[in-house]
């Protein structure tokens, strides 16, 4: 049986739920917030060190204003009500990608990843303004400055996710078979799994499914 350290989630399909069922898009994005909850829950249970969350990716910048302003504010009002109860959870939150939002989400993201860096019973990495392209070319631009050796230590040392081991799972939701430019290099070896179900359908019954799956699966690494 394989053991699970590290699940990644690519939570996509909101705004199709939205508009399937004749509303917005946003409302949508309100829903999908309610799986968050319910894959966290589930994620501690099932005892995983770190849960990684694709939440806003660079390429979302292109999306509409409104929209863009309802995700963060529905982001805002969740820390804003939950990060203490993370805490004491023993959660511990940490933004991956680039902190480049307004001064009053700038300083909660800090506050909550500050409240809860030693807790130790499931890291939360929500992937925020993330993109892995450019992730990985700081990466290398960083260690060329530091006149070091470019090596996969090296890289993978300079990358958000430093001391993370990769995920043993991603899993993408909303029916599209792609990465989206998500942790192109922590994947290398990663087992995907592509759910048909869009991210506010998906449940703690389909994540055990596939956490079940993943024990089962023969991991190769190159061997035989
Ligand atoms: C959630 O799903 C992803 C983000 C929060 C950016 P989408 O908003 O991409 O939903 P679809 O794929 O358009 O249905
Ligand atoms: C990936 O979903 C990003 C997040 C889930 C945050 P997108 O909906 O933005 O991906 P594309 O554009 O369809 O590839
Ligand atoms: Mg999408």
């Amino acid at each position: 049986m394989n053991p699970i350290k590290h699940v990644a989630i690519i939570m996509d399909g909101n705004g199709r739920w939205g508009t399937n069922k004749g509303k917005s898009r946003n409302y949508g994005h309100k829903q999908g917030l309610k799986t968050v909850e319910k894959i966290i829950k589930e994620s501690v249970k099932n005892k995983i060190k770190y849960l990684t969350l694709y939440a806003f990716s660079t390429e979302n910048w292109k999306r509409p204003k409104n929209e863009i302003n309802y995700l963060f504010s529905l982001l805002d009002n969740f820390l804003s009500n939950k990060i203490r109860e993370l805490h004491q959870e023993k959660i511990k939150f940490l933004v991956i990608g680039k902190k480049r939002f307004n001064k009053k989400l700038n300083k909660l993201l800090n506050y909550s990843e500050k409240l809860t860096y030693k807790n130790k019973r499931l890291q939360i990495n929500l992937a925020l303004n993330y993109g892995s392209k450019s992730e990985i070319i700081d990466a290398i631009n960083f260690i060329k400055k530091k006149n070091l050796k470019i090596n996969e230590k090296n890289v993978s040392e300079n990358l958000y996710t430093k001391n993370i081991p990769d995920p043993d799972i991603l899993i993408r939701t909303g029916d599209r078979k792609r990465l989206s430019n998500f942790l192109l290099w922590q994947l290398a070896y990663s087992e995907i799994f592509f759910e048909k179900k869009l991210w506010p359908d998906f449940n703690e019954r389909d994540y055990n499914k596939i956490l079940e799956l993943f024990k089962k699966t023969k991991r190769n690494f190159g061997k035989i």
